[in-house]
């Protein structure tokens, strides 16, 4: 596993998504309640990017078919999907949002 940087702090404000490309990978970036949290930016159910999705006390709802997922655990809510989200480790450090990912790069199973 990996840290990398994955976005500058400054642009991930509280109650934001954010998506981004880390070593290759699609990932969303959320800030709630003060913390930040990653998970792989499509959807489980289909081609969907989370990141374009509406977020809601810690709840990313995909913007196709509406599945809902708990971004601190990737955990299915409510939906059409019942694979949860991958989830990557993050942490701010400094003015760096970095993220955890596996050194080849593979998603990890949530
Ligand atoms: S693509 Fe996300 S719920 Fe269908």
């Amino acid at each position: 596993m990996t840290w990398h940087v994955a976005a500058q702090a400054s642009d991930l404000q509280e109650g934001d998504v954010l998506g981004t490309v880390v070593a290759g990978q699609p990932v969303a970036l959320y800030r709630v309640d003060g913390e930040v949290f990653a998970t792989h930016n499509i959807c489980t159910h289909a081609q969907a990017c989370m990141s374009d999705g509406y977020l809601e006390d810690g709840i990313i709802e995909c913007p196709l078919h509406q599945a809902q997922f708990d971004v601190r655990t990737g955990q299915v809510i409510s939906g059409p999907t019942k694979v949860p989200l991958p989830c990557y480790r993050a942490r701010v450090d400094g003015e760096q949002v970095l993220v955890e990912l596996p050194a080849d790069g593979a998603a990890p199973s949530a």
